[in-house]
């Protein structure tokens, strides 16, 4: 079914990404460690699922790294989860008795992160590189696990792309600028200095072929439409994946589809951009208001910070805003005037004034 609530993974119900999926498979053929990125709801999850299910059909491992936590707790929970998955597909649990912090017991694989005994990651990817097959291991929204322990996955990945010649790993991330902060390739400190990492980034679908999403997914249903609508959902929900079929699935709800349920779609689409927005700092969302105003320019942007917050605000402060919202990828920089990228964005604070 086109419309469904969680990501895809079967290819007969991923619409319009024959190319992405061409295209990931190639980067992994020739890399070592690929980022997919892409906006929030835009379809990464699902690729990469379909990806896995079709292409590479065995050894795999997909973690949500989401709500893992940066200790070193959660960043252990994350590769016991993977290893585990891992040992779905070939028994590993006997490799890795004997390597240090590694305990196996019936049905599962634990590792211990107390200082003197910690498991050594790189050991255990060694280990199972000796296996001589190939595996693949995906790390989704994997800038979250940003923060003091970072270097523990970025010394393993630099460790696996030189000397494990079995194991990829494809890391996906909705902040593409935060998730390279992360992953830190240009910098020369970072473990992953030098290394080739390329990047497969996720559009939303065209005026066209969200069209065709739409009538394809009212079609399974038996849903009858108006054309009008359909077209206006590409004005409101800019081709991203999610929202057309959060759209199709509200419909489905409603045995209708009308105007409102897709200005409610829009609605709660524009109330997570917020969210996400506001999670670094309730500035920015008046940094977004000054732009949606056509308020685009430095001065004019300062501006209007000062008469909202009634205070000065100095340069390094809009240049701060301004600069971390662009690597979050929320505004780009066109000659002198500093432009909303995301289109739901766009709407809701155009619309505003
Ligand atoms: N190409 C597609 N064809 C059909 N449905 C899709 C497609 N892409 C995404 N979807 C649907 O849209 C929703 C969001 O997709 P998915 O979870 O893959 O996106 P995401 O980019 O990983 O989102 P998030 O940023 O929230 O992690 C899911 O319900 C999924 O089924
Ligand atoms: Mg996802």
């Amino acid at each position: 079914m086109i419309f469904s609530p969680e990501p895809k993974k079967r290819i007969e119900d991923l619409f319009g990404r024959n190319d992405e999926l061409k295209e990931l498979d190639k980067l992994v053929r020739k890399n070592r460690i690929i980022l997919v990125t892409g906006m929030r709801r835009i379809g990464k999850t699902s690729l990469v699922n379909v990806y896995l299910n079709k292409f590479v059909k065995q050894r795999f491992a997909l973690v949500d790294v989401r709500t893992s936590g940066k200790s070193f707790n959660g960043i252990f929970q994350v590769f016991d989860d993977v290893l585990h998955q891992l040992d779905s597909w070939i028994n590993i649990k006997d490799m890795l008795k004997g390597v240090t912090g590694v305990t196996v017991f019936g049905s599962g694989i634990s590792l211990s992160w107390k200082e003197n005994s910690r498991a050594n990651l790189g050991e255990i990817f060694d280990t199972i590189n000796k296996t001589g097959k190939k595996f693949l291991v995906v790390l989704d929204e994997a800038q979250r696990l940003r923060g003091n322990l970072s270097y523990v996955i970025l010394d393993l990945l630099a460790h696996c792309y030189d000397y494990c010649d079995n194991i990829k790993f494809i890391i996906t991330g909705s902040e593409a600028g935060v998730l390279r902060d992360f992953i830190r390739i240009d910098d020369s400190q970072s473990s992953l200095f030098g290394r080739h990492i390329p990047e497969l980034r996720l559009d939303g679908f065209s005026r066209e072929k969200s069209r065709e999403f739409l009538i394809r997914g009212f079609g399974e249903a038996g849903l009858k439409f108006k054309q009008d609508v359909i077209e206006k959902s590409f004005d409101y929900l800019d081709g991203v994946a999610g929202w057309l079929n959060e759209f199709g699935l509200r419909c489905i709800e409603k045995g209708t589809v009308t105007e409102s349920i897709l200005s409610d779609v829009f609605e709660n689409a524009v109330k997570l951009e917020i969210e996400e927005v506001s999670r670094f700092s309730t500035n920015y969302i008046l940094v977004l208001e000054a732009l949606g105003q056509g308020r685009t320019r430095w001065s004019r942007i300062r501006n209007y910070l000062e008469g909202k917050l009634q205070r000065t605000v100095n340069d390094s402060e809009v240049q701060r805003y301004l600069e971390k919202m662009i690597k979050r990828g929320y505004v780009e920089k066109r000659n002198d005037e500093y432009l909303i990228l995301d289109p739901v964005l766009i709407r809701y604070f155009s619309k505003e004034t």
